[in-house]
């Protein structure tokens, strides 16, 4: 047979959604002390793109070691997990994935894979990527924000939901409680949670993964400003903005800022809005919390989960665990 099974599309979020959240949440961010820009506005297709670019940095250790971790473990997850779905989270390009669909498809399970993302170009490039290895797939693809449209996700069999890429970082302690109790409600017996979780480190490493040389970070978070002045007809200098990667010792993560170089005024048009930054000014852009163990299981416990296993790389940069439903 050379037909393969269907693709079925899911949109939760429509083009006038997503321009309504932007115009939301810029407004808030750009009028908020000290400024700050909200994290998923920056994977239109250019930021998508940028991010498989950082994915394979000398200096960006998580995709790789999540990726050797997988490699080692993913036939125990298939076997523990049992499931016939694979919903993933900010699924992104799917690269990782695989290991987790050959390992699942092979235990004879698996029937259906439901990438989940906001970006629509990274969704539809990770169809292309898979259709053709994976024939047999049934592929349920969901266009949706995880903030708002987790209830939206297909209920049928028995899931596996994957959140890879220490995504869950970027969501801050009060977000990630409200994510991980909004997970935990749309679990039955039999499904489970697979999370990828960045570990604490020396500061300079981590600094490094998010301040890489090549630049490619400091393009990606300037992109932000690109899809601002794009969709709300604004006027950033994009340049004139410098990337800075800050580690918060005390809230153990890694802050991105943007720093302006000049005092100047930016018009975002369609808000209607003038800002003022002063020179040096930093607006924070992205927050990637960094995990230890102990944190991982008291925060999936509050969530009514329970820490099931737990995997990492031998030197500990890098953890998945699974857990289940109390
Ligand atoms: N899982 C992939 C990609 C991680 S990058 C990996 O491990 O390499 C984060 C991904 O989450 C991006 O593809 C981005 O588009 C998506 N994303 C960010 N915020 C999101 C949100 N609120 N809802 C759905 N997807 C989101
Ligand atoms: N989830 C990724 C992380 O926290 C996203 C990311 C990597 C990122 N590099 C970035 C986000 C730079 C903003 C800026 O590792």
């Amino acid at each position: 047979m050379t037909t393969s099974t269907a693709v079925r599309t899911d949109r939760h979020l429509t083009d006038d959604d997503l321009a309504d959240a932007l115009h939301r949440d810029v407004l808030r961010g750009l009028t908020a002390m000290p400024k700050a820009l909200p994290p998923k506005y920056f994977y239109d297709a250019r930021g998508s793109e940028l991010f498989e670019q950082i994915t394979r940095l000398p200096e960006y250790y998580p995709t790789r070691t999540e990726r050797a971790i997988l490699g080692a473990y993913a036939d125990e997850i298939a076997k523990l997990s049992g499931a016939d779905t694979l919903v993933e989270l900010g699924s992104g390009s799917s690269e990782k994935t695989r290991l987790l669909l050959d390992a699942m498809g092979s235990t004879g399970s698996l029937r259906r894979y439901v990438p989940v993302d906001v970006s629509e170009s990274a969704l539809a490039g990770a169809v292309r990527g898979l259709r053709p290895d994976y024939p047999d797939l049934a592929m349920h693809v969901v266009v949706a924000d995880f903030d708002r449209h987790l209830h939206l996700l297909p209920q049928d069999g028995t899931r596996l939901v994957a959140f890879l890429g220490g995504t869950v970082g970027n969501l801050v302690p009060a977000e990630r409680a409200r994510f991980l109790r909004r997970i935990r409600a749309q679990l039955r017996d039999g499904d489970a949670l697979l999370l990828g979780t960045d570990l604490v480190k020396d500061p300079a490493r981590l600094v490094a993964a998010y301040d890489d040389a090549a630049g490619v970070t400091a393009e990606f978070n300037r992109n932000v400003l690109h899809v601002v002045n794009r969709e709300l007809d604004a006027d950033f200098v994009p340049d004139r903005f410098a990337h800075v990667a800050f580690w918060d010792a005390a809230n153990e993560r890694i802050e991105m800022r943007l720093r302006s170089e000049d005092a100047r005024a930016v018009h975002v048009r369609a808000l209607d809005l003038t800002v003022r930054f002063d020179r040096d000014e930093q607006m924070r852009t992205e927050t990637s919390a960094k995990f230890r163990r102990d944190g991982v299981e008291r925060e999936l416990a509050d969530a009514g989960l329970r820490l099931a296993s737990w995997w990492t790389d031998p030197e500990g940069d890098f953890a998945l665990s699974l857990s289940v439903p109390v």
